[in-house]
């Protein structure tokens, strides 16, 4: 009851209709109604929750059914938006996941991002939301209600749902390790849970936590058991690459899933551990103070280390791990990538960092094939995926982008093929490095699988032989099969068994692999494989293309035309020069009509009269060239070194004997090196 005007209010609402009393508004009965819209606004509504953003310099804050993020800077915008349809009681910010967690009067809890958008609101419980808290990593948060304890996966899903007779609970409290929980009960009492019950699985083993230093490891293929024993509780563990790895509070216990009953066990130095990474050969340990690789004998390895590192706030999204190289997105500049040698912990490239046009959410490093040939896949703010590669030797690196609207992706275990959430379908990419060698492949050697299996937004979880493992928005596991013929392809390639290669495609009948095989081959200049498979899926330019190449007079000019071929223009004119073929270095740029490149680079000189060649022939090309588009001459730099009347048939002549010498050498280098093998 409103003091002021006897106006029957809802607890909450008295204190503002008296405030509005006071201020002379006068409170009929249609106030009733404008009420719950002041309500939000008002300067005097109550407070109820207050959280800090992640970086501490911003405070989300409830008032009324409203959510509000004040930025501390004074200029900075605040962002304010309706969260519930009731009172909100209660937030939580976490700032590894940097995810808002809201619960209100409407009995619902949300999950917003930090830029207010709405990524999951649960159905409308039986009672308000009286308290919610983000377990420490952001991977699960608790839920509190009148006798009721919820515990949720970051996504919103609930994993577990317990009935204490507890009264409200009105306050939650996660242990540091993420693994305990406290509340504060409205009859008095403080309830304490633990997280158990948590699944890893690997090919056909299923490994539960069953009691807090329990677990308990099952083999599908023949239903054996064993149980594993710890000395503490166990607070992180991964499965992967045929290795079990769990930390409990004070030691690491690394198994071979061939022998559950010798597990190599180590002290941990450092704090608790808050993310476990995995590759064939390493496993890193993140905890709040660094990162430290080990191998699965134990051996410590390296802990890189860079300036401003927040080790405390990584997550899976933010950090990937390959036999070689560590990559981390850099916290205080979310476009930088960090790459790392994973043997010495230095920074690749003498510390050149990779730096995307856009924020990136989320980073994944091939896991196959040589280490010079790593990638990294990328899924920027826009949620477009890129590739690139990692060690790429002084050369600014190609970022090219294979996709739009990814959610969530993941590379094979045993071939570098990548998966993708792309708008609610699944989307492999048979081939994603063929971006590098042919653009135009790139969407033959997809395979998209209808996503009317699933349901909301699911997450790959991994990619292990041929199982896709997908999590749905509701929290269930499907799984998807790709073809085992792509992964056995991309193992002919690498060892270099054509025939096999050609085979495989023929039995298979599949263009995307044909695809796949032509760029495979093409990458690893074996151009009678290629043409064989660019002629299977009918791209005939490329045919002629290769066979162009074919004929060239020289291996330098077969090297520069497939360097062409990929679009490595720069590459192909260097590879040239190298090798004396100044004629030829010419020709190319003239063909790509490159008339600037012809004239103006190499120091501001003519390409053609820095090297004292073929002056004429370049100004004939360019006469053609303007005769066939109807121009005239107006550049300076052409009229200078116009020399009057062309005399073509010279021309021909001089490119003729340019050509004959080109294969006259290419004849005596292949004599001295047979010379040589004869030895
Ligand atoms: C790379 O990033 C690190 C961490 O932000 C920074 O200290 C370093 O100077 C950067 N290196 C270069 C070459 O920009
Ligand atoms: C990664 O390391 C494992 C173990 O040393 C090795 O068997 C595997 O071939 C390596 N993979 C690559 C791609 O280097
Ligand atoms: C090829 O070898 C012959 C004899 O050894 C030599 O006279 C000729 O100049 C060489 N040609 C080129 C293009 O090097």
């Amino acid at each position: 009851m409103c003091t002021s005007c006897a106006h029957k209010c809802t607890l909450r609402e008295v204190d503002i209709c008296t405030q509005l009393c006071a201020l002379g508004f006068s409170l009929t009965k249609d106030c009733f109604f404008i009420l719950p819209v002041l309500l939000g606004v008002f300067p005097g509504s109550p407070v109820y929750s207050v959280a800090w953003g992640p970086d501490s310099d911003r405070i989300l804050y409830t008032s009324g059914r409203q959510l509000i993020i004040k930025p501390l800077q004074p200029s900075a915008k605040v962002i304010q938006w309706k969260a519930h349809d009731g009172v909100v009681l209660k937030v939580d910010w976490n700032s590894v996941n940097d995810l808002i967690l809201s619960g209100g009067e409407d009995c619902k809890y949300k999950v917003w991002d930090s830029f207010g958008r709405l990524l999951h609101s649960s159905l409308s419980r039986d009672y308000p939301i009286t308290s919610l808290s983000w377990a420490p990593d952001g991977e699960v948060f608790a839920v509190g209600s009148f006798n009721t304890l919820r515990l949720c996966d970051k996504t919103g899903w609930s994993y577990a749902l317990e009935k204490p007779n507890t009264g409200s609970v009105f306050s939650l409290a996660w242990s540091a390790d993420g693994t305990q929980l406290a509340g504060a009960c409205g009859n008095g009492h403080v309830i304490f849970a633990h997280v158990v019950e948590q699944h890893w699985e690997w090919k056909n083993f299923m490994i539960t936590l069953t009691k807090r230093r329990t677990m308990q490891v099952r083999n599908v293929l023949n239903d054996a058991v064993d149980i594993l024993e710890f000395r503490d509780r166990v607070i992180k563990a991964s499965l992967a690459y045929g290795h079990l790895v769990v930390t409990t509070s004070l030691q690491c216990y690394v198994y071979n899933t061939r022998n559950w009953n010798t597990p190599l066990i180590f002290d941990l130095k450092e704090g608790t551990v808050s993310l476990i990474l995995q590759a064939e050969k390493y496993f890193l340990l993140v905890d709040g103070a660094g990162l430290y690789l080990f191998s699965y004998e134990g051996r410590s390895i390296s802990s890189p280390k860079f300036p401003g590192m927040r080790a405390d706030i990584l997550n899976a999204q933010g950090i990937s791990l390959s036999n070689d190289t560590i990559a981390i997105r850099d916290k205080s500049d979310e476009k930088v990538i960090l790459l790392f040698d994973a043997l010495t912990g230095k920074a690749l490239g003498d510390g050149k960092n990779l730096t995307h046009k856009l924020e990136v959410l989320d980073i994944a490093l091939d896991q196959c094939g040589p280490s010079t040939d790593r990638k990294i896949a990328l899924i920027d703010k826009n949620r477009d995926l890129y590739l690139t590669t990692v060690r790429h030797l002084g050369r600014e690196p190609k970022i090219c982008k294979i996709g739009s609207m990814l959610h969530s992706m993941a590379w094979n275990d045993a071939a570098n093929i990548l998966c993708g959430i792309q708008d609610n379908q699944l989307t492999v990419w048979y081939y994603p490095s063929v971006v590098f060698t042919d653009k135009e492949l790139l969407a033959k050697t997809l395979c998209i699988k209808d996503g009317s299996e699933f349901r909301r937004a699911p997450q790959i979880l991994n990619y292990v032989g041929t199982k896709v493992t997908l999590r749905q928005g509701d929290g269930s596991l499907v799984y998807s099969s790709v073809l085992p013929y792509p992964v056995l392809l991309h193992e002919y390639s690498t060892s270099a068994r054509w025939e096999d290669a050609l085979r495989l495609c023929r039995f298979a009948k599949d263009q995307s692999l044909w695809a796949c095989l032509a760029g495979m081959a093409m990458a690893n200049r074996e151009l009678t494989t290629a043409e064989m498979a660019y002629a299977a899926i009918v791209e005939l330019p490329r045919v002629q293309y290769i066979n162009f190449i074919r004929e060239q007079p020289s291996k330098e000019s077969s090297l520069a035309h497939m360097l062409l071929f990929s679009g490595q223009v720069q590459e192909a004119e260097a590879t040239l020069l190298q090798a004396g073929l100044i004629y030829q270095a010419i020709q190319v740029n003239i063909d790509l009509f490159n008339w600037e490149r012809v004239i103006s680079s190499f120091g501001g000189c003519f390409l053609a009269v820095k090297h004292k060649t073929h002056v004429d022939t370049v100004l004939a090309y360019r006469e053609k060239f303007l005769q066939k588009f109807g121009r005239k001459e107006t550049n300076k730099r052409f009229l200078q070194y116009s020399e009057g009347v062309l005399d073509w048939e010279k021309i021909q002549e001089k490119i003729e004997m340019e050509l004959s010498k080109e294969r006259e050498r290419a004849a005596n280098v292949s004599v001295r090196s047979s010379v040589v093998s004869r030895r």
